[in-house]
């Protein structure tokens, strides 16, 4: 969408009035933003819990339930945050709920709030499914990409196996930082190909303490081998690590900043092992809170301006809703990606979908740590804050201050591949049915999809990304509208809107070539086919190209 208008700075006019709110340069600096992505059970929670242990403050955005032995470590946060002087900030979207795990469209809107992304995968097993949907959209947003390579005191893979999966899948090329030495019972430590040294792990420590470890120079063969006591496995380390000075030109870091260049680190979260170091060079050669791209709602023209953390004024745009977060206070959250400026307690924003001279009251904002909350009065660009959302703030709102009304672009959202209908089975039910479901949808849970001229009283249909995200609306139905819902799944696969329009729709059915296909309607009542698979759409598209098919979009 942007492509093809001019893009200009975002200048800020000066009046006498007006009051800067420029971030600290040093707040900008020391912030790293990160999603981490991976297919369930690789990891990302025991990770989480390391990257606390070592890094400090973190911020679990979106977690429904969270692990018992997580919230041990938050309490000390600060004093390591102190220490460290650095915070970590990280918007951790697995969608967890009642123990089962899923993908959901939270996982793909944090890598919109996200600056740089892990990609964490079991050692074992590679890649995985979802790790692959998930790096589809870091791969759209060219965010910096750093792989983690989990578990490896079990069994793993080779690391060129893995290597090879990432070249020959995602034509992506890694650079390996942290080198294993063994896998399974045998792993004994990483070499540092930056500093060309060993780290030898002493113990194995499980969940809670750091894990002992000896550093040796690569040069110091004679102690090397002495303490890796593993003929096989020092032999191969001196023979890996020529391999891969031979092979792997040096490390690029404008192409990891591009993301065409992915940074590898092996590492075992569970035995602490590795994360330590990941810790310290994620924080060398992660980029800090970027730049980003917006338009100017008050110009008349289509100007792109770019928006710089260092701006004058705060920008932020929200990237997740969530109500009842607290049974108790039936409260509704907006998550707050803070692109520029500084957010302070109480201060006036505009909104980028309401009238220009409305403002909005920031009165009390949060951070989050998983379920528990604590407030905050200040946030810099790259932080994540949880604001009251009084019901106007939706996915993709920009919050501004100062004269320009800026607009940061809709965070995408991805097509969805299941689809079913849902009702209430009480008919005394209805208005609570509504309410919840109108909320639901608010949030951007699940979509909604009708039939053709239904103004809302016909039968609602879901449409998902993963199967799980219909159980979670049952169950946030039951629990917090204490309402009843039956699901009736529908056998189609996939969604393409007809771009033009409904005229089309009608010369395609009056001509027999929709049979088979759903017709419906999104909630702009634009035109939506739904599939039952990949080839029907594309022999369609293929065959009638006047209809102009176009994947989801929002
Ligand atoms: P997720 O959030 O990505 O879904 O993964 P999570 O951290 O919950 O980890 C999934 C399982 O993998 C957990 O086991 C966890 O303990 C285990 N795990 C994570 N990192 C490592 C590692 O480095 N090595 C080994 N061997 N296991 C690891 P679980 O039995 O499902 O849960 P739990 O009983 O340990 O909590």
């Amino acid at each position: 969408k942007l492509l093809g208008r001019s893009v200009k700075p975002l200048l800020f006019a000066e009046t006498v009035e007006s009051v800067s709110n420029k971030a600290p340069e040093a707040e900008i600096n020391r912030r790293r933003n990160l999603a981490i992505i991976s297919h369930p059970d690789a990891g990302k929670t025991t990770v989480t819990e390391k990257l606390l242990l070592y890094g400090g403050a973190l911020q679990q955005a979106g977690a429904v339930r969270q692990k018992a032995e997580q919230r041990g470590t938050q309490s000390d946060f600060m004093s390591i945050e102190q220490e460290r002087g650095i915070s970590i900030s990280s918007t951790v979207m697995n969608f967890d709920y009642n123990g089962k795990r899923d993908f959901s469209e939270d996982t793909y809107r944090a890598l919109a709030a996200a600056d740089n992304s892990v990609m964490l995968i079991d050692s074992a097993k590679g890649l995985e499914p979802q790790t692959r949907k998930l790096f589809e959209v870091t791969r759209m947003r060219k965010l910096p990409l750093f792989t983690f390579c989990n578990k490896m005191d079990r069994p793993a893979l080779s690391p060129y196996e893995i290597m090879d999966q990432i070249e020959a899948e995602f034509n992506l090329e890694s650079f390996p930082v942290l080198w294993p030495i063994g896998d399974g019972d045998r792993f004994k430590g990483v070499l540092d190909r930056m500093e060309n040294v060993v780290h030898l792990f002493i113990k194995s420590v499980e969940r809670g303490g750091k894990a002992d470890v000896q550093q040796v120079p690569m040069d110091d063969l004679e102690t090397l081998e002495k303490l890796i006591d593993d003929k096989e496995l020092f032999d191969k380390l001196l023979e890996d690590r020529e391999l891969l000075d031979e092979l792997i030109p040096p490390l690029d870091m404008d192409r990891v900043s591009a993301g065409d260049l992915t940074p590898l680190f092996f590492g075992s979260a569970m035995t602490n092992f590795g994360v330590q170091l990941f810790l310290d060079k994620f924080l060398e050669m992660g980029v800090k809170p970027a730049t980003r791209v917006a338009v100017n709602k008050d110009a008349s023209s289509d100007d792109v301006l770019t928006v710089s953390p260092e701006h004058e004024e705060f920008t932020g745009f929200v990237f997740k809703t969530q109500a009842n977060m607290d049974p108790k206070h039936r409260d509704r959250l907006a998550y707050v990606r803070v692109v520029s400026g500084v957010y302070e307690k109480g201060m006036k924003v505009g909104h980028s979908r309401s009238k220009p001279n409305k403002k909005y009251n920031l009165a009390q904002a949060q951070a989050l740590f998983g379920s528990d909350r604590s407030s905050v009065d200040v946030a810099y660009p790259g932080d994540v804050i949880g604001i009251n959302n009084p019901g106007c703030f939706a996915i993709g709102d920009t919050l501004y201050t100062g004269s320009n009304r800026v607009a940061f672009p809709g965070i995408p959202s991805f097509s969805p591949e299941k689809f079913s209908y849902i009702r209430s089975p009480n008919p005394s039910d209805y208005k609570s049915f509504r309410k919840g479901m109108d909320q639901l949808l608010d949030e951007g849970a699940v979509q909604a999809l009708r039939q053709r001229n239904d103004d809302g009283g016909g039968p609602l249909m879901l449409a998902a990304v993963g199967q799980l995200q219909f159980e979670v609306v049952q169950a946030r139905l039951k629990e917090e509208y204490n309402v009843e819902s039956i699901m009736e799944p529908l056998t189609y696969s996939l969604a393409r809107w007809v771009n033009s329009g409904w005229d089309a729709v009608d010369k395609a059915d009056a001509a027999g070539k929709l049979f088979g296909i759903m017709i419906v309607q999104d909630r702009w009542k634009r035109p939506v086919l739904l599939f039952r698979n990949d080839w029907k759409a594309a022999s369609l598209a293929d065959e009638e190209k006047y209809l102009e098919l176009a994947p989801w979009s929002q």
